[in-house]
């Protein structure tokens, strides 16, 4: 089923949010770069595709919004929780649409130019300081996300594991 219905979220809602918290993993790397400077495994073969893969997750995001947005029915939240997971779920979408928005700010507003799996979006440049300054906020939105995304999951387990509800099961 492609569709989200009340019992389940269908295949499109679930390729997207696997691939994307896979591939969002990943940029988490990035705070690797923080131990010798990114001189180890990680920071020489998986940290830089940050910029392409983040330029993926700003594609996807965006498609992904607009999907979601389309969809007549979803699984019903527990009516005394629903606001709460109503904002935790927008605070994730915001999270996830802000970190690419202010990673390209970072690079354009540097002057360093955009440019994703070789291809070049935006030139290098002059420095644009009102965009470095948005882009600064960056890393305190990655840190934000990052709780979220670990509050999200022990969420998701404890309904699994704890309270033996079938919520896990309708994004598997
Ligand atoms: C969902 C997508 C993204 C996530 C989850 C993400 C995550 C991160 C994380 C965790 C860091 C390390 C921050 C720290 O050590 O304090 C970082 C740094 C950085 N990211 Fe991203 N990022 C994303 C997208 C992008 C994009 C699209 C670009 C550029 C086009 C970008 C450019 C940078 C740059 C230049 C840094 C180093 C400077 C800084 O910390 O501001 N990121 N990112
Ligand atoms: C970067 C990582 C993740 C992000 C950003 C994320 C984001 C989201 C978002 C926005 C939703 C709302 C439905 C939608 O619009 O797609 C959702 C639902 C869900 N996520 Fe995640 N997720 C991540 C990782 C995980 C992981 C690792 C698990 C499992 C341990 C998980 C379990 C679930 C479940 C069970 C739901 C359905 C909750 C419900 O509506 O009843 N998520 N996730």
């Amino acid at each position: 089923m492609t569709k989200d219905t009340e019992e389940r979220y269908g295949s499109i809602t679930r390729f997207f949010h696997w691939s994307m918290a896979l591939l969002i993993s990943w940029q988490f790397l990035k705070f690797f770069d923080r131990i010798a400077d990114g001189e180890h495994w990680v920071g020489q073969t998986l940290v830089p595709w940050h910029i392409s893969i983040g330029t993926l997750l700003l594609f996807l995001v965006a498609a992904r919004l607009i999907w979601a947005r389309t969809q007549d029915a979803r699984p019903a939240q527990q009516a005394d929780m629903a606001f709460l997971v109503k904002a935790g779920h927008g605070l994730l979408y915001a999270g996830m649409a802000l970190l690419p928005i202010t990673g390209v700010l970072t690079m354009i507003g540097g002057g360093h130019g955009w440019t994703a799996f070789g291809i070049e979006l935006v030139a290098s440049g002059e420095e644009i300081p009102w965009m470095a300054s948005l882009g600064s906020l960056h890393s305190p939105i990655a840190w934000l996300l990052l709780i979220l995304v670990v509050g999200h999951i022990a969420m998701a387990l404890l309904h699994h594991f704890v309270r033996k509800e079938e919520v896990l099961q309708r994004m598997a």
